[in-house]
């Protein structure tokens, strides 16, 4: 019996060329029961046109490097399964992103924005003789938030961004700035919603959720948003 084969259309793009960008069909076999769109790549890089560029490590979705757009929603190719998704299977770089080359985009901007947020703890107490504790309350505050791999998969289907990512944080880097203003032990709170609380930074987010729906931690930048948008008010009144 033949292989059952896997049929893909991916956006090609080498800047030193001259050509204009293009989407490119191949066929791979199906390797295994439950192979996951990495190992589609894999075999494409490897076995067929070593060319093809794109960025990958963990394999496991922890690392966050291998976002992409696939049939038109963004996701990890290492935990996306071939099975169940529509032939063929668009694949394409994260939108509203600068391609370097094929599906590897500059994050530059993404993680400057990030760095913006200060994405540390910052604590003007002295430096207690162990740990700082937290109550099993204060540390549950921080499910949702912490498990964030900065995949970019959020920011770059979120409306808002495409158009003013130049100003709008976008909600990778919000749902982080959350991360540390609800943590306990942290005590730049103030100066952190201070720099949030701006028409660009923080309100141009419309609540329009895509971002809700992108992230492949399954975690919700929308709430968090809200969260620091609520946070700001609290202090107001
Ligand atoms: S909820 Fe806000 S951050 Fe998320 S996609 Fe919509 S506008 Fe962007
Ligand atoms: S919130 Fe989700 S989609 Fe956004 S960067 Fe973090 S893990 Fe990726
Ligand atoms: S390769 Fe690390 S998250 Fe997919």
């Amino acid at each position: 019996m033949a292989a059952e084969t896997i049929r893909l259309s991916i956006f090609r793009y080498d800047p030193e060329s001259g050509e204009q960008p293009r989407m490119q069909a191949f066929e791979v076999p199906l390797l295994r029961r439950g192979m996951k769109l990495l190992d589609a790549l894999h075999h494409i890089k490897w076995e067929i046109d070593g060319t093809l560029s794109f960025r990958r490590s963990c394999g496991e979705g922890v690392c966050g490097s291998d976002g992409m757009n696939i049939n038109g929603v963004n996701g990890l190719a290492c935990i996306t399964p071939v099975q169940g998704l529509r032939q063929p299977i668009h694949i394409r770089p994260l939108p509203g992103m600068h391609v370097l080359r094929d599906l590897v985009v500059d994050m530059d901007h993404f993680f400057a924005q990030y760095r913006s947020i200060e994405p540390w703890l910052q604590n003007d107490e002295p430096v207690p003789e162990h740990e700082r504790l937290q109550t099993p309350e204060e540390r549950a505050r921080l499910d949702g938030q912490y498990e964030c791999i900065l995949c970019a998969c959020c920011t770059t289907s979120c409306p808002s961004w495409w158009w003013n990512g130049d100003r709008f944080l976008g909600p990778a880097a919000l749902l982080q700035a959350n991360r540390w203003i609800v943590d306990s032990r942290d005590t730049s709170k103030g100066r952190r919603l201070d720099r949030l609380e701006d028409a660009y930074r923080l309100y141009r987010c419309h609540q329009i959720m895509n971002c809700m729906e992108a992230c492949p931690k399954e975690l919700n930048p929308t709430a968090a948003i809200d969260n620091i948008k609520r946070e700001i008010l609290n202090r107001k009144s």
